[in-house]
């Protein structure tokens, strides 16, 4: 009998549904919470046909040198930043990821994050705590509306969108900036208004990054971007930690020039820049803006199914739903696999 592939799951993830990988392969998975060393994910690779991974596991030209037989990886997340892309199209192996399952609940989060952080609702709760409540005065713990609010979406792709939507509920003038302008019927659908990057950081009261991490985007909110927002304002990330410069933030947040941030994601997560967690107008949760039990499910799913036709089973064999590297497949070709 031929061999089946071998596959390497490098989380626990549901492990319900990620046993539907062993009805085509040999899978190899990890069982406890790993921060995989670089050599740890490239030892694992070489063994392995295809993989399952998330973004924590970052995988480039070096963790693919020695993986000759690999052909398919399959990421757990929207975002692919992990991903070296031209370097795993060059060694013919094609990746994929989990877009549209996660988009509302990820918008949910965007809101609440930024409703936490306008409102100082976890700030409260720990005053609350740590037995404060008598000292409570009629100008205890005072935030800024979001009713009637100018929000600001850097990033107007389908979650941004979703949080536009919700906005329009609470009656918020919504301004976005994004690398190409939407046709006119979206924003009109959206009741939102392109401007330009400067003006975003100038008008918004509150801001939130949702923009995909490129490394061009490297610190793009950086000192003179946050010079630019106003002294009332809250910025909030649920996109990639990378893109702000954590250090100007923490300057910024102490000095009082911004009112609070929000904080989902951090540069170099999961360890924090000590700066940040010293201050108290700061919400900082730890990327979980996709985390519901629904949608980590419907995220693992996904990315099993891009696995198994990745690789070449089940009933999409040979079209996984959501490939980010169609051009793998011609490297593939070339190399004879
Ligand atoms: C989470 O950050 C994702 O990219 O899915």
């Amino acid at each position: 009998m031929a061999e089946r592939p071998r596959v390497w799951v490098s989380q626990p993830l549901f492990a319900d549904i990620v046993g539907r990988l062993g009805e085509h392969f040999e899978v190899s998975a990890t069982e406890t919470v790993v921060q995989h060393a670089p050599d740890a994910v490239a030892a694992a690779l070489r063994e392995a046909d295809g993989a399952l991974v998330t973004l924590n596991d970052a995988i480039g030209a070096a963790q693919v040198a020695g993986a000759g037989r690999l052909r398919a990886i399959a990421n757990v997340g929207v975002g692919y930043n992990n991903l070296d892309l031209p370097a795993l199209s060059a060694a013919g192996i094609l990746a994929t990821n989990t877009p549209d399952v996660l988009t509302e609940t990820t918008a949910d989060f965007g809101f609440a994050l930024m409703m936490a952080t306008a409102r100082r609702i976890t700030e409260a709760e720990r005053w609350l705590r740590e037995g404060h409540w008598r000292q409570w005065s009629f100008e205890s713990l005072l935030g800024g509306d979001i009713h009637g609010a100018t929000l600001g979406i850097l990033g107007m792709g389908r979650i941004g969108r979703g949080i536009a939507r919700r906005a329009s509920g609470f009656g918020m003038r919504v301004l976005y900036h994004n690398r190409s302008r939407l046709p006119e019927a979206v924003e009109r659908e959206h009741a939102a208004q392109y401007v330009g990057f400067e003006a975003l950081f100038e008008r918004a009261d509150h801001l939130v990054l949702v923009l995909p991490y490129a490394p061009e985007h490297h610190h793009l909110v950086d000192a003179v971007a946050l010079a630019r927002l106003r002294p009332h304002a809250t910025l909030t990330n649920i996109a990639r930690g990378g893109l702000i410069d954590e250090d100007a933030l923490a300057d910024a947040l102490g000095a009082g020039r911004l009112a609070a941030a929000g904080l989902d994601v951090f540069e170099g997560e999961p360890a924090i820049n000590p700066r940040l967690l010293a201050l108290r107008n700061v919400v900082l949760t730890p990327h979980i803006a996709s985390g519901s039990l629904a949608t980590r499910r419907a995220m693992v799913a996904l990315a099993v199914d891009n696995l198994i036709a990745a690789l070449g089973y089940g009933p999409d064999a040979g079209r996984p739903p959501s490939p980010l590297n169609a051009d793998a497949l011609t490297h593939a070709r070339k190399r004879g696999a």
